[in-house]
């Protein structure tokens, strides 16, 4: 089988990986992706969708795995084209992937579908946005397309709303587009992911990611700064409520609403004490929980995605480790705000017992490696037991470093319940 994944970063690193390791061992090829992922993908060169599709059949692409969000709803789509093309995509078309690419759609979609989720108002103007916060305090802020991770503010007071919608509507930070005012939820945040397949799922190991910057959950909002995932992350019966009450019902409104879908959904919740409750819908794996999850997953996912993307759920195909795994992200200097490159990495082939999938780095003509990027390594490791887990990528994280190096040091450990 020869598959193509498109993105770059750590989650498709992790994703290469593990359709590398698939037992058919199958043929791996990456765009853009990144000097670590050709250490085991070929490159592909191509300078746009239209030319990477051409690639994909002149070179005889089983499969095109969709990694990263941006391509889906990118001209025609990712999705769109490989299937005019013949092409299995594991990735949904342009009018699906709306569900992560406009917060507005997602949240119709949500109330159409009588699925649990904060209220929330789309405004056009400043005024508009003061007017519907109607100074209740925090409010969620967040902007109706794709901002990198960076559309959403939580403001506990009016000079950060008035900030934000500075940015939003005076700046033009994030390009046009609207607000949504919505209620604050409270409650601890898990990411569930489930492989879709028209009206069948299947739901994978839920992970949690780490936002805020620094331990204790504090400082700035971050890509995420690690990840710790397992089945046991929380409990069944929540989980048999997530299943019920929101993945359910999701994949019977992209049904109802003739919007297809093959690939990853990743369902962003917030337990809150009436309940799960969903804070965002995203067409892809989470990154670093991608990171932590791929190391659970046992089985053939390569033939499990291509199956997918016929349209046939093959859950006997793959199965979930029982354990937990722990990533801990190591970030350049200046990360959130900025991100530092061309600081050199040692020690990355001393973790034995973990794996090191690479974000932002890149090798140098001296076959070293040096950051490029704001997050720039995840180090993975995985144990029966939580703590093990956790001591385990840790003692792997030390072992890793460079100028500038950013970690926090409660990954795995902080928890929710
Ligand atoms: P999003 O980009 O939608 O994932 O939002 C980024 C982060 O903002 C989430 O992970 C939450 O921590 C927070 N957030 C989003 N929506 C809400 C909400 N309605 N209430 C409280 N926090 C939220
Ligand atoms: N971990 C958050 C995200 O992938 O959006």
């Amino acid at each position: 089988m020869r598959i193509l994944v498109v993105g770059k970063g750590g989650r498709e690193h992790a994703l290469v990986r593990a359709l590398a390791e698939s037992p058919g061992k199958p043929e791996v090829f990456c765009f853009p992706g990144s000097d670590a992922i050709f250490s085991i993908a070929q490159p592909v060169e191509a300078d746009g969708l239209e030319t990477l599709v051409e690639w994909m059949k002149t070179h005889a692409i089983d499969l095109c795995v969709a990694g990263e969000e941006s391509y889906l709803v990118k001209g025609e789509g990712l999705a769109n084209l490989c299937e005019k093309n013949g092409i299995p995509c594991w990735g949904p078309p342009k009018e699906s992937a709306q569900l992560e690419a406009s917060k507005e759609f997602a949240k119709n979609f949500l109330l159409r579908n009588h699925i649990p989720t904060a209220r929330a108002t789309a405004t056009e103007t400043l005024e508009e946005a003061v007017s519907a916060i109607a100074g209740e305090y925090p409010t969620v802020l967040k902007f109706d397309g794709l901002a990198a991770g960076k559309g959403v503010a939580v403001c506990p007071d009016e000079a950060s709303a008035l900030d934000f919608l500075d940015e939003v509507f005076t700046q033009k930070r994030f390009g046009e587009g609207r607000v949504l005012v919505e209620q604050c939820l409270t409650g601890p945040e898990v990411s569930v992911f489930a492989a879709i397949i028209d009206d069948q799922y299947l739901i994978f190991t839920p992970a949690r990611d780490y936002k805020r910057a620094n331990d204790g959950d504090l400082g700035p909002n971050t890509g995420g700064m690690g990840a710790v995932a397992s089945r046991r992350l929380v409990s069944q019966e929540i989980l048999d409520q997530i299943e019920k009450e929101i993945v359910q019902p999701t994949v019977a409104g992209l049904r109802k609403e003739g919007l297809p879908y093959r690939g990853f959904l990743y369902f962003g919740l917030m337990l809150t004490p009436t309940g799960p409750q969903i804070i965002e819908y995203n067409c892809r794996f989470g990154d670093p929980e991608c990171q932590a999850v791929m190391p659970l997953v046992r089985g053939d996912l390569a033939e499990f995605c291509l199956a997918g993307a016929k349209g046939e759920l093959r859950s006997d195909l793959i199965s979930f480790d029982d354990g937990w795994s722990v990533c801990v992200i190591l970030a350049s200097a200046g990360y959130p705000e900025t991100s530092r490159n061309g600081d050199e990495i040692t020690g990355l082939e001393s973790p034995s017992d973990a794996r090191v999938y690479h974000s932002g780095t890149r090798r140098t003509d001296r076959g070293t490696w040096e950051t490029n990027g704001g997050r720039v390594l995840a180090i993975v490791a995985g144990a029966a037991d939580r703590a093990e887990a956790v001591s385990k990528a840790h003692a792997a994280a030390d072992l890793v470093n460079f100028d500038g190096l950013q970690r926090r040091r409660d990954i795995g450990i902080l928890h929710f319940d």
